[in-house]
């Protein structure tokens, strides 16, 4: 078999990438690991910038979207025991931010390709590529017990931390920047009504918590947890004891519908490139999720990594792609920034001493009395520019 575009990965970065390849009348074929039903079922990030609902939008995906999901004009910090409102419309010159499930925009993405007959192989084992810094690179994987081959152009590497397509380049040409934080989050989702209409990030003195949701009856909540939490020490009525200290009163509780435990890291591999491989998404970076950041910066690198193969398919060289890595890393550190500031912001350290609380608590005294200060964090939460 073969194609321009082969994608590893079938989640909104391999995903989008192949929609807004075939809009420009480039071929790709996605393979993904799993099934479609686990990966339809797989919940995770669930808040879009600006930029993102758009570029959806100009996909030709956003169409349920547009229908369901929840426009966001503002957000509260909570700590004190006051609510703090950021009005992230007025500090932005109108922006907003929109909440829809991942898994959402996921099932939106298949459903349309494989509508349109194009290829996407679901449960495809031993998922190996080759000849990356060749012209002619492949993948082989097995699909049914069959061994499979595809010969490509370029080849995505949209397969996530955990994919391969990353540690298939030499490590020598990698350079990796990497932390990890001395805690975790445990998240719900339940079948109960948002405690309010925007999303609420508390900082609390047993440690952080967030209130968000997916729709006007379902929400979903984070608290702060050890970094090895084990969720069967996590009965119900203690995650919602635990909520409704760090949180407080006016939270609704529910059927919890599932349950999970989030590491928190930053990572980046530099560059996002080796040849005729190309990183996008989570496969090359990971932000922890207190900025709502991961799946907003995949489909940045993927706006990237289109028009770099648009000009090369149509022959204009490949001065795009040569440059992709840098463009796409200039983001990716300011979004990195960003998800370790609110982090560092809101969390609880065990081992900070009585001065590096009172330096946090100023800073936010500072963020909810100044408008500078707000600015800041809203244009970097609505969706810095794009490079393009
Ligand atoms: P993934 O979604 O990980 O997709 C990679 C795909 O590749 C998967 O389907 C996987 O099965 C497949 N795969 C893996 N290995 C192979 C292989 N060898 N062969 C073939 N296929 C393979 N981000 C936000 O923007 N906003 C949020 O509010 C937010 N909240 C989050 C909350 C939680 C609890 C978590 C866990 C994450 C959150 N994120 C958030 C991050 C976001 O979910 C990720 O950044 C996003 O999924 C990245 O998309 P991706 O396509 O790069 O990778
Ligand atoms: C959601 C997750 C986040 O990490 C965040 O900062 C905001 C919203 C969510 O799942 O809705």
């Amino acid at each position: 078999m073969r194609t321009q575009v082969g994608i590893v990965g079938a989640g909104p970065a391999g995903l989008l990438l192949a929609q807004m390849l075939h809009q420009r009348g480039i071929d790709s074929v996605v393979l993904e690991a799993r099934s479609r039903a686990h990966i339809e079922a797989r919940i995770r990030a669930g808040l879009l910038e600006q930029g993102s609902v758009e570029t959806l939008h100009a996909a030709g995906v956003a169409g349920r979207l547009h229908r369901e999901a929840l426009v966001h004009h503002g957000l509260a910090l909570r700590f004190g025991g006051r609510d703090h409102r950021l009005d992230l419309s007025a500090l932005t010159g109108g922006k907003v931010v929109t909440i829809y499930g991942q898994q959402e925009a996921v099932k939106d993405m298949i459903a349309i390709r494989l509508d349109a007959g194009l290829p996407l192989h679901f449960g495809a084992e031993e998922v190996a590529i080759h000849d990356i810094a060749t012209a002619r690179p492949r993948i082989t994987w097995r699909e049914d017990g069959v061994a499979r081959e595809l010969d490509c152009d370029v080849i995505a590497g949209c397969d996530g931390f955990h994919g391969i397509c990353r540690p298939s380049i030499p490590a020598a040409d990698l350079t990796i920047f990497d932390r990890i934080y001395p805690f975790a989050w445990l998240g719900i989702l339940s079948r109960s009504p948002p405690m309010s209409e925007e999303l609420i990030y508390a900082r609390h003195p047993e440690g952080f918590a967030l209130a968000t949701m997916r729709s006007t009856a379902i929400s979903r909540l984070y608290l702060q947890c050890a970094p090895d939490e084990d969720l069967a020490r996590w009965s119900d009525d203690r995650i919602w004891a635990a909520l409704r200290t760090r949180l407080g009163d006016g939270l609704k509780d529910g059927p919890i519908l599932q349950k999970g435990v989030t590491a928190m890291r930053s990572f980046v591999a530099e560059p996002m490139r080796h040849g005729r491989l190309f990183l996008a998404g989570d496969a090359a970076h990971i932000v922890p999720p207190t900025g709502a950041k991961g799946m907003n910066l995949a489909i940045a690198d993927v706006r990237v990594l289109v028009r770099a193969l648009e000009a090369f398919f149509a022959g204009r060289g490949e001065a795009l792609m040569d440059s992709y890595s840098a463009t796409c890393l200039d983001r990716v550190w300011k979004v990195q920034r960003f998800s370790w500031w609110m982090t560092q912001l809101l969390h609880r350290y065990d081992d900070h001493d009585a001065f590096e609380e009172r330096i946090r608590r100023a800073e936010l005294d500072y963020l909810a009395g100044s408008t500078a200060a707000q600015t800041t964090l809203a244009e970097n939460y609505v969706g810095l520019p794009y490079a393009d």
